[in-house]
């Protein structure tokens, strides 16, 4: 696949965004594969087929969400419903129920073992509450391994506009805006080494390197990279500062 502008980036962004009226986010990071997601995989897409509903929902594997001793875990969307601890049969009810009829199977949501309250979504989970993710933070919500997820979810938006519609100076001023610094060791600040520094010479190249970089670490594919070697926040940075133009 050749892409050759950011036009046409943006073309197949709407093309492979989900077009189905659900999905099932299952989680296919090592914990749950070990705790059995496999099995829960095949009983998901099975159930869909029995029931008719291949052509409304939509199963896809994603990274990691987190909280790997509560696993298998899956995600139901649009409505944002995470199940814990989920098996073969459970798999079948909560599309028996929840997809085929639209009803929440509570018993298999997660509930806080001393005050008993039950909750639906993740982010309302005093685990994910007390964290805030940064480079990972999408991590768990597109399938890895499918590059057309990848671009669905905004990926390499910010190397295309460096490619196609920054000037070099703009690119600069944006990672000098963005308090980007190298983790290599050093540390040097990121306009150095894009500004004159010469540490890997070539402007622009390191700056395509740190606008890759950027669009990967927020998806999980490179975790801790974020631009010319530097923390996760300048993965964000860099985003944000090129969207934001
Ligand atoms: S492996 Fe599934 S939540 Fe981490």
């Amino acid at each position: 696949m050749l892409i050759k502008s950011l036009h046409e980036l943006t073309a197949l962004k709407e093309k492979y965004k989900t077009k189905k009226k659900m999905r099932i986010d299952v989680c296919g990071g090592t914990g749950c594969n070990a705790s059995g997601n496999q099995q829960v995989i095949k009983a998901l897409k099975d159930e869909i087929v029995k029931l008719n509903l291949e052509k409304e929902i939509e199963v896809v594997v994603t990274g990691c969400f987190g909280f790997c001793e509560k696993g298998p875990i899956l995600k139901i969307l649009p409505d944002n419903t995470f199940y814990i601890e989920i098996d073969e049969k459970k798999a079948r009810k909560i599309v028996q129920e929840h997809l085929a009829k639209g009803q929440v199977v509570e018993e298999y949501l997660y509930r806080e073992p001393i005050s008993q309250t039950i909750h639906s979504r993740q982010e309302e989970i005093p685990f994910y509450q007390k964290q805030k993710r940064i480079a990972l933070r999408n991590c768990g919500s597109i399938d890895p391994e499918n590059i057309y997820e990848y671009i669905a979810d905004e990926g390499y938006q910010a190397l295309g506009k460096v490619i196609s519609e920054l000037k070099q100076e703009e690119s600069i001023n944006i990672i000098k805006q963005s308090g980007l610094r190298g983790r290599g060791g050093a540390g040097p600040a990121g306009e150095f080494r894009l500004d004159g520094g010469g540490v890997r010479g070539g402007a622009g190249r390191d700056f395509v390197h740190a606008a890759a970089r950027a669009d990967h670490a927020g998806h999980g594919f490179a975790p801790g990279a974020g631009g010319t070697g530097a923390g996760p926040h300048a993965g964000a940075a860099v985003r944000s500062a090129c969207r934001a133009r």
